[in-house]
């Protein structure tokens, strides 16, 4: 059969040689997981990458044209806020709606308590499972999944990180891992595992168990631009933060053709997600988030058109700058009342007195004089007895960090914005 021009434009050279050997429709394999909050595209700078929306429409566009098994391995989110909550909740119903084969609860999860985890086990259709610690009647869970070809352990290498916050008794790893063995072999199904863990012990499994097929790890880097393998064993972690998804093919008895990709902006938002992910921003929105940020007492702000009486020249450099539009770049995003993303975007948003609201305080909207200058209201009112401190470009590091701003360059971005 002859794969269509999609998915050979999608995930590359390794699918076109599948369809040149005229080999029958293999199950494809998706590796996703340690989202840690990161709803939307990673990073300020474009291209940015990652997204659950993007991700979906991936993940549906293969599932029209393949057998897809969705594996989900790691943190949904890094807190256990309310705000975290809601994006649990967010991720649970995109995971649901892909049809997930397995989702891996993280100890960072369960602290989201049996409150939270109920209401995530509801939205992704009881695909959360976790082989770590003795069942709670409390908790509906499986402790592992299983499809028609793959019999998946769901575990970490500390279930007391899972245990404790629920209350349950921990399973130890080795223990939940001879009990996943045991089911495949019964089952003549392939063991995979889903590990909360990281590279090395991942390594260390794999040698003591060479008849896990997979093993996926967690991991702070990006995922491997070429495959690992221990013996049989294939090992892969999505990285974090959903900037990129990892595809292999099974053939029966093996895993194969594997590859990362990216989810850049060619992939675009799919409606369902994007309308999880709207519901989700207008109850950050409702539920007062950015409102309740705690404040720190400071000197008063006075806003940039005041500044602007003084210094027209700097105001005027300003305006044309991108900073002037720095919340509207978020509300176009439908960001504006995200306490993630704001601070960043506004004049003093953690300080009393500083940016509220675009009504109450709109002159601290977008990242102002005062961003990088600090409150000058007294200044405003006395310029020559209360004059501006030296700020100098380390200034700019607070926002166009390594995260959000990778690459900065303090010396020739300033060129761009100077106005003196
Ligand atoms: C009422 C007019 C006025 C307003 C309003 C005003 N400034 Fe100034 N600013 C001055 C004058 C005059 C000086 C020069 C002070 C001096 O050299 O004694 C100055 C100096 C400065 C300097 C240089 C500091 C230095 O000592 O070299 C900075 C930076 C500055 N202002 C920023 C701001 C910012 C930011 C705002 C708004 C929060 C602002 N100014 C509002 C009049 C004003
Ligand atoms: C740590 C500070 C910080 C946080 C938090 C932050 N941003 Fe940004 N954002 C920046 C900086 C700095 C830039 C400019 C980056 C550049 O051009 O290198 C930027 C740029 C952007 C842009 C404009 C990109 C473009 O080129 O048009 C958008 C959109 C954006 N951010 C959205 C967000 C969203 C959405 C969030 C929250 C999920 C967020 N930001 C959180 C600092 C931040
Ligand atoms: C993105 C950060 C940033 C923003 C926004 C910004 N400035 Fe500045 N500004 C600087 C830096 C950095 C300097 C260089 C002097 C220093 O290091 O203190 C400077 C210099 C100045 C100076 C000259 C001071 C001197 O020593 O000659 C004035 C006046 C000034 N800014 C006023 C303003 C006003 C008014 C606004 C808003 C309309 C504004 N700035 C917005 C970062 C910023
Ligand atoms: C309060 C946070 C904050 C500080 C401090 C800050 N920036 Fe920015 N900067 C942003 C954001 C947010 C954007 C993106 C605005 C947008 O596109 O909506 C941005 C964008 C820029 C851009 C435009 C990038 C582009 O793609 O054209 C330049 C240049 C820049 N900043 C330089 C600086 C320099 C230099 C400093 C320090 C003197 C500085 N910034 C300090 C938040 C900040």
């Amino acid at each position: 059969m002859k794969w269509p021009a999609y998915c050979l434009g999608l995930v590359g050279t390794a699918w076109a040689a599948a369809s040149s050997l005229q080999v029958e429709k293999p199950t494809v394999v998706v590796i996703t997981g340690d989202i840690l909050g990161y709803l939307s595209p990673c990073g300020c700078t474009k291209p940015m990458t990652g997204g659950i929306a993007r991700q979906a429409t991936y993940v549906k566009k293969l599932q029209s044209q393949a057998r897809v098994v969705l594996l989900v391995n790691g943190a949904f989110v890094s807190g256990n806020s309310k705000q975290d909550a809601l994006k649990s909740q967010a991720l649970a119903e995109t995971f649901g709606a892909l049809d997930a084969a397995a989702i891996n609860l993280s100890p960072e999860d369960a602290k989201l308590g049996m409150g939270g985890l109920l209401s995530i086990q509801n939205l992704c259709r009881n695909k959360l499972a976790t082989g770590s610690i003795e069942p709670i009647a409390a908790l509906p869970i499986r402790a592992n999944a299983f499809t028609n070809e793959f019999a998946i352990g769901c575990i970490s290498t500390h279930p007391e990180n899972i245990a404790r916050p629920l209350g349950a008794r921990p399973i130890p790893a080795s223990r939940a891992i001879t009990e996943i063995l045991t089911y495949a072999k019964s089952q003549e199904s392939a063991p995979v595992l889903l590990l909360d863990g990281d590279l090395e012990e991942a390594k260390s499994i794999a040698v003591s168990h060479p008849e896990l097929r997979l093993i996926v790890y967690r991991s702070t880097s990006d995922s491997p631009r070429t495959e690992l393998r221990i013996g049989p064993t294939m090992l892969v972690t999505p990285g974090q933060f959903g900037k990129s998804v990892i595809t292999l093919t099974y053939d029966g008895s093996a895993f194969g053709q594997y590859q990362v990709v990216p989810l850049q902006p060619e992939f675009k938002d799919d409606a369902q997600v994007s309308r999880f992910l709207h519901r989700y921003l207008t109850e950050v929105d409702r539920g007062g988030f950015l409102d309740r940020l705690p404040r720190r007492p400071s000197e008063p702000f006075a806003g940039s058109e005041t500044c602007g009486k003084c210094h027209a020249a700097a105001l005027k450099t300003w305006k044309h700058s991108k900073h002037a539009q720095g919340l509207a770049s978020l509300e176009a995003e439908g960001h504006g009342r995200d306490p993630d993303c704001v601070s960043c975007h506004v004049v003093g948003l953690t300080a009393v007195g500083g940016f509220s609201s675009r009504a109450k305080t709109p002159d601290l909207a977008n990242v102002g004089c005062e961003s990088c200058h600090g409150p000058g209201a007294r200044h405003s009112l006395r310029p020559h007895q209360l004059r501006m401190p030296k700020i100098g470009t380390q200034a700019c590091t607070k926002c166009h960090n390594a995260e959000r701003s990778p690459g900065f360059d303090a010396a020739t971005s300033w060129e761009l914005i100077q106005h003196h």
